[in-house]
């Protein structure tokens, strides 16, 4: 009997739940988004993680064997995680007949290369076209009908306002997301994006029969209660237009907002958002993946319609809040030079800042730095990386490598008033930031003069982030500034530079370097990293 009891079977057992408790233990929990105050911070492998990205030309994700020769650059530019698209008519070429080498291949690759991957569901819309929708959907109009401009043609555009569409699209989504699920143990795939800048072209809303004639019934109360609800904090041009009705709260869109191209966008993104978050939606039931939507912005003095209307765009953000609760974050994509006025728009409605695209660009190294030091964004990929071709040259991989290092200090930062940022060129050449008794300034390298591309009439960007770690403590991180330091109250006493180290953080901790006095302080005047250069400077004041 005794024997018995001690068989190989009860002996093995204990070791076995041990050791697949440790396993367990050992695995992560999965990404998800902590929102800090106004900002978010993604959490991975249950850390804090930027988002030191690049994403991928659009066809470039579809051979692999194409993908091959790009890959070690990723590494060299300090790259930690790939955009790249999941294309619908490649992953589902037949209906129901799903093939998942693309992604599965993707994901692998990924992994050799210790990268993490967001995805681009490139499902219903693609810049606005639905040119990704498969050949069994584009060929059959009449079970996947089109949108129908103001000329009364068909687009290929897929309508927001048909079940049909929705359910191809779901059904696609979700079997994306289940097949994630079930294999990337290792969360390999780290967020989402759902479609690729929606947006109606050649009419600011569709014209559909199902279109017209929701848009001549009453607003949904869903929105107008959520209208109602938050009418102190609607973004201003939306209040705006809504306050020329006086507020109206009942009857159709126009009795509400008014005849007007800017009610047909409202009208739209509304339609637009249901239908992405109803995708969204059934993606995360089979696996909650923080995701986003990314917007095409439109350029000045352009109508809806001749820009792509009703995307997630600054002016219609709370109507895509209302409609799209499943969507974690609105982004905008840049292919724009206003780069500070679309970060602030966009981080109004307590939207956190992540940045999908912008076009590739050197100033992507100082605005970088900005995006992470003053509005506390969590990401950033310039568009088409794989076509750097000196990646070890490339400026914005020389921002990662410091962001890289710092990022831990940026997490204990991350949502309080203790980081800031700084993005200076020829015409901004200057930026004042408080900090308790501080104040510091922070000016573009060139403006010192010493440097002879200070002659030239347009500056390099420069950019920083700041970090204040105690009262007169500080993390100067970037490239092409140079601060100097005075105290808020200075009428009886003055700042000056205690020490200055440059150094680097490995693994989190601070290794100083050189002792920065002398010519490199300007004898105690300032602190510099020059255009050119890229580094960390800690600074310790005080008061005399
Ligand atoms: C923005 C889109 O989102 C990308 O897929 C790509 O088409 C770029 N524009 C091209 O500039």
């Amino acid at each position: 009997m005794m024997k018995k009891l001690f068989t190989y079977k009860t002996l093995i057992t204990p070791i076995v739940i041990a050791h697949f408790s440790l396993t367990l233990n050992a695995q992560t929990s999965m990404p998800r988004l902590d929102i800090k105050n106004k900002s978010a911070q993604l959490i991975v492998d249950d850390k804090p993680f930027i988002v030191l990205g690049g994403e991928l030309g659009n066809s470039s994700a579809s051979d692999m064997k194409y993908m091959e020769p790009h890959l070690d650059k990723f590494t060299s530019m300090h790259l930690n995680t790939i955009i790249t698209p999941v294309y619908w008519e490649l992953m589902e070429p037949t209906e129901g007949k799903f093939d998942f080498t693309l992604v599965d291949n993707m994901i692998n690759t990924a992994q050799q290369h210790q990268l993490k991957l967001v995805l681009l569901w490139f499902g219903s819309w693609k810049n606005s076209m639905s040119c990704y929708a498969p050949a069994w959907v584009k060929t059959n109009t009449q079970r996947f009908p089109r949108a129908i401009n103001d000329a009364g043609r068909k687009v290929e555009i897929l309508s927001a306002f048909s079940q049909n569409n929705l359910e191809a699209d779901c059904k696609a989504f979700t079997a994306l997301m289940k097949h994630l699920k079930q294999t990337d143990k290792q969360h390999t795939v780290i967020m989402v994006q759902v479609e690729n800048e929606i947006g109606m072209l050649q009419a600011a809303r569709e014209r559909t029969r199902v279109a017209d004639s929701l848009f001549n019934s009453n607003v949904p109360t869903e929105l107008m209660n959520y209208l109602i609800a938050k009418k102190d904090s609607l973004v201003p041009e939306l209040k705006q237009h809504w306050s020329a009705t006086n507020f109206t709260t009942t009857g159709t869109w126009e009795n509400v907002f008014g005849k007007s191209l800017t009610t047909d966008e409202i009208f739209q993104a509304y339609y637009y958002a249901k239908y992405t978050n109803k995708v969204a939606e059934a993606g995360k039931k089979e696996y909650a993946l923080p995701m986003y939507v990314n917007a095409a912005l439109n350029h000045r003095n352009v109508k809806p319609g001749e820009y792509p209307s009703a995307g997630p765009l600054p002016q219609v953000m709370d109507v895509w809040q209302a409609a799209a609760p499943a969507i974690d974050i609105l982004s905008p994509d840049f292919y724009n030079p206003r780069f500070k006025w679309y970060c602030d728009l966009y981080t109004r409605r307590n939207n956190p800042l992540f940045i999908p695209e912008i076009g590739r660009d050197a100033s992507n190294a100082a605005k970088v730095f900005y995006a992470i030091g003053h509005y506390h964004g969590f990401g950033f990929s310039p568009f088409s990386i794989e076509s750097v071709t000196q990646p070890t040259e490339e400026p914005v991989g020389k921002s990662y490598e410091v962001i890289a290092q710092l990022a831990p200090e940026i997490a204990k930062h991350t949502g309080s008033n203790s980081m800031d940022g700084v993005l200076l060129d020829s015409t901004n050449q200057e930026q004042e930031l408080i900090f308790g008794d501080y104040k510091l300034t922070a000016k573009h390298d060139y403006t010192l003069g010493w440097s002879p591309g200070a002659k030239q009439p347009n500056w390099p960007h420069s950019g920083a982030i700041i970090i204040e770690e105690g009262p007169g403590e500080f993390i100067v991180a970037g490239t092409g500034i140079v601060i100097t330091f005075q105290l808020t109250n200075n009428a009886t006493q003055s700042a000056g530079i205690l020490q200055a180290d440059e150094g680097i953080y490995k693994n989190g901790q601070w290794i100083p370097g050189r002792r920065m006095n002398g010519d490199q302080d300007h004898q105690g005047r300032h602190i510099r990293i020059a255009v050119g250069d890229w580094g960390i400077q800690k600074v310790k004041l005080y008061k005399y």
